[in-house]
């Protein structure tokens, strides 16, 4: 049994952060910004509300978009890396909001590339024949963790959710074909929040020293993300017997427009085949690739049978590619 995409939806916020903005908040330009990044604004969620808030909008557009209600849920996968609070789970935030009577969940922590890995993980569930409807959901308020004081970082994130409804299909000609996901810890001291954890848990100190913002030493990220997302996504193509021309579109994480163009050249693919959406949302953590999917369908970009790769990296170091075939007519 395959799983198949049946529904993609997104959300982001209505208040924008514009690169103008940026440059009466810090020492920057937009020129500055728009060269080193290709960002142009961002979106910023309101100060009361959290993760869950864009996580149930975007999902509420799945269930829309497929005519379904959310008591047929089975589970609901959730990847975020600024999750309401510590616990309960933002999954469980959520079923709570949506009313989804009949699932279980829960959250996948895995930075940046947590969406693909959670994507992954719930098509497990379906393969095996165990669940026949998951939502899963990347969703992130990056800005309840940037310091608008910090030039480095705050030019680069905003606030974002998307989802898309897995489901089986009882052909084994779309779906999922494929994924290769890898985890390096030696990334640990180049993208991290020290505060806020069981290590280093929230007191006058570190709210002092500035530990519950994102930490990042850009350019050794910058490095790893373009090495390894071209060389994962040549690797998942080559294992599948496929090359550059048969994929339709590829959609990699948006952290940086430099890095997709690395990654394009060095994979030899026309540019015209990525999803580029950076410019208008920053770096959205793990609601990057499912926010990008969900304009690319609403655009009509991808038709059924169409061959799509995803391909991410993020904090830990994690990342990888996922490979599979348009299911929506
Ligand atoms: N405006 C103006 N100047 C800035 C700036 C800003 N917003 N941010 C940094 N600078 C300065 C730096 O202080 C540095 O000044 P210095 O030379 O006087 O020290 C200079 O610009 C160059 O900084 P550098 O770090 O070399 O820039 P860069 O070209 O590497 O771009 C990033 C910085 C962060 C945009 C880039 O490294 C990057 O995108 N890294 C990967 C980020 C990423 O993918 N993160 C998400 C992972 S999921």
């Amino acid at each position: 049994m395959r799983a198949i995409i049946t529904g993609v939806g997104h959300f982001v916020p209505d208040r924008k952060l514009t690169n103008k903005d940026l440059e009466q908040m810090v020492d920057t330009s937009d020129e500055w910004i728009t060269t080193r990044t290709g960002i142009k604004e961002r979106r910023i969620l309101e100060k009361d509300k959290g993760t869950s808030y864009m996580g149930v909008k975007a999902a509420k557009m799945v269930l829309e978009q497929r005519g379904i209600s959310a008591d047929e849920l089975d589970l609901i996968l959730v990847s975020t890396a600024t999750p309401d609070m510590m616990f309960p789970s933002t999954a469980a935030l959520i079923q709570k909001e949506l009313k989804a009577t009949n699932c279980w969940g829960f959250d996948l922590s895995a930075g940046c590339a947590g969406f693909v890995c959670a994507l992954a993980t719930a098509s497990q569930f379906i393969e095996t024949g165990k669940y026949k409807k998951i939502m899963v959901i990347g969703a992130d308020k990056m800005s309840s963790i940037v310091n608008y004081e910090d030039r480095n970082t705050c030019v680069l994130f905003g606030d974002a959710a998307g989802a898309v409804l897995l489901e089986p299909s009882n052909t084994d000609d779309l779906g999922i074909e494929d994924f290769l996901l890898y985890l390096d810890g030696s990334g640990d001291k180049s993208l991290y929040m020290a505060g806020g954890g069981s290590l280093m848990p929230a007191t006058l100190e570190t709210v002092d020293n500035q530990m519950h913002y994102l930490y990042q030493d850009g350019k050794t990220v910058f490095k790893f993300a373009v090495t390894n997302m071209a060389d994962v996504s040549k690797k998942i193509l080559e294992k599948n017997r496929l090359s550059g021309e048969d994929i339709k579109l590829f959609i990699p994480h948006q952290a940086n427009l430099r890095i997709i163009d690395a990654a394009a050249k060095k994979m030899k693919i026309n540019r015209d085949q990525f999803v580029i959406n950076i410019e208008n949302y920053g770096n959205t953590t793990t609601a990057t690739i499912p926010l990008a999917m969900s304009e690319a369908y609403q655009e009509g970009r991808m038709q059924k049978g169409d061959w799509i790769v995803l391909s991410t990296f993020g904090a830990g170091y994690t990342w990888g590619s996922l490979l599979f075939k348009w299911a929506i007519d």
